[in-house]
């Protein structure tokens, strides 16, 4: 009983401290990672693009070219390169629709995005 349990002892506890180290790290990583979501990144609502012309862009190639042609010149909806139509004005059209054109299933910062990718073809 002299000496010998000791060793199996002092493994245990580097095992346990070992553990415990490791356990701790992980943990706060996860606990970051769960602020990032709170802080935006993950479950909460977009309020604005860094880059609404490019965001604009990949929505209107989602959402319109079916309706608008492939470079939304027009097909079965009108040209959208060539419009005499104010930000706000093609922000109401896309959320509200307009004759044969459906209201769109997007937030207004979405279609205003998509409206100032408009513009920016129009200029
Ligand atoms: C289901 C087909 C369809 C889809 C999808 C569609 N449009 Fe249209 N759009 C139309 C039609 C048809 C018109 C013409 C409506 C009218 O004035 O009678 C129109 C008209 C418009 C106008 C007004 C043009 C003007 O000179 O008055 C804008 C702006 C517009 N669409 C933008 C968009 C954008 C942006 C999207 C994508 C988010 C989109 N549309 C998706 C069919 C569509």
């Amino acid at each position: 009983m002299k000496g010998r349990p000791l060793i199996p002892f002092a493994v245990i506890a580097i095992i346990g401290l070992l553990l415990i180290t490791v356990l701790s790290f992980v943990g706060l990583n996860q606990r970051e990672a769960m602020q990032e979501d709170a802080e935006g990144n993950g479950g909460e609502e977009v309020t604005e693009f860094d880059d609404p012309v490019a965001a604009g862009e990949e929505m209107a190639q989602q959402s319109c070219i079916g309706c608008h042609g492939g470079d939304l010149t027009g097909a079965g909806g009108p040209d959208l390169t060539n419009l005499d139509l104010s930000e706000e004005e093609i922000v109401h059209v896309i959320i509200n629709g307009q004759g044969a054109m459906p209201a769109m299933p997007l937030d207004e910062i979405e279609a205003d995005a998509i409206a100032q990718y408009l513009l920016s073809l129009n200029e």
